[in-house]
């Protein structure tokens, strides 16, 4: 689904101050494109993948998202979207401490689907990143790779057409890195838009298209050829 951000603004106000993020930010993801950003800490780029996702509202300015007029759209149409459309991936994994890796990946679809179907998914998806023979794990048991990789299992249970990463191979070694990269390169190959934010120079060179965040705004650093 194609991905229309129109002249949006975002401003945090806490206390006295406020922080202009996003500046008249305009950008276009075309359906199936992979969308690389760096930029600095503190640049906006959670903020927009949050104002992406409509966890965060944008001020002014336009997101559409396939058909649906985000602005416009009530809080409930927000939260079906969300579930039904898009996959969140964390630098910091955000998984259920309590909770063993199966259930994990099995929460999202849990209170939609029969346990037995969401079950089944959960389990073909930790095939899927290797992950199996952990299933039964706690989260404490795990490598920061194992840890991304359930992460990334529970985000792919509603089959997701954009994904959103916030820098997901961050707190990873090479090793876990490349894996990583390995398992979201074939979900794109699929057919999956892919929104990357990375501090990694060497990750930014994958992608169909390379944004720097700067000032509020995207500036385009390179786009892949054909
Ligand atoms: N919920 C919030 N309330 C107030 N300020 C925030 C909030 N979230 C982020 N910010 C501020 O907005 C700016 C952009 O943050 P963020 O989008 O997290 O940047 P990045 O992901 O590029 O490091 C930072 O100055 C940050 O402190
Ligand atoms: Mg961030």
């Amino acid at each position: 689904m194609q991905i229309k951000l129109h002249n949006i603004n975002k401003t945090y106000k806490t206390g006295m101050e406020s922080i202009h993020v996003l500046k008249n930010l305009h950008i276009t993801i075309e359906s199936g494109n992979w969308l690389t950003i760096t930029g600095p800490s503190g640049s906006g780029k959670t903020t927009l993948l949050r104002c992406i996702s409509a966890i965060e509202q944008v001020d002014s300015g336009k997101v559409e998202i396939g058909e649906l007029d985000m602005m416009n759209a009530s809080e409930e149409e927000r939260r079906r979207f969300r579930r039904k459309h898009t996959g969140y991936i964390f630098q910091d994994y955000q998984l259920f401490d309590q909770f063993d890796v199966l259930t994990n990946v099995m929460i999202p679809l849990l209170p939609y689907e029969p346990r037995k179907i969401v079950e089944e998914k959960a389990i073909q998806l930790l095939d899927t990143v290797g992950l199996l023979p952990r299933k039964s794990h706690m989260p404490a048991q795990l490598s920061g790779g194992e840890k991304q990789r359930t992460a990334i299992a529970r985000a792919l249970m509603n089959d997701p057409q954009l994904i959103l990463c916030d820098e997901p191979t961050g707190n990873l070694d090479m090793n876990n890195r490349n894996h990583i990269m390995k398992i979201l390169k074939e979900i794109h190959r699929q057919g999956a838009t892919i929104v990357f934010v990375t501090h990694d120079q060497e990750l930014a060179a994958v992608g169909d298209v390379h944004f720097e965040m700067r000032d509020g705004l995207l500036q385009i650093k390179s786009v892949e050829a054909g």
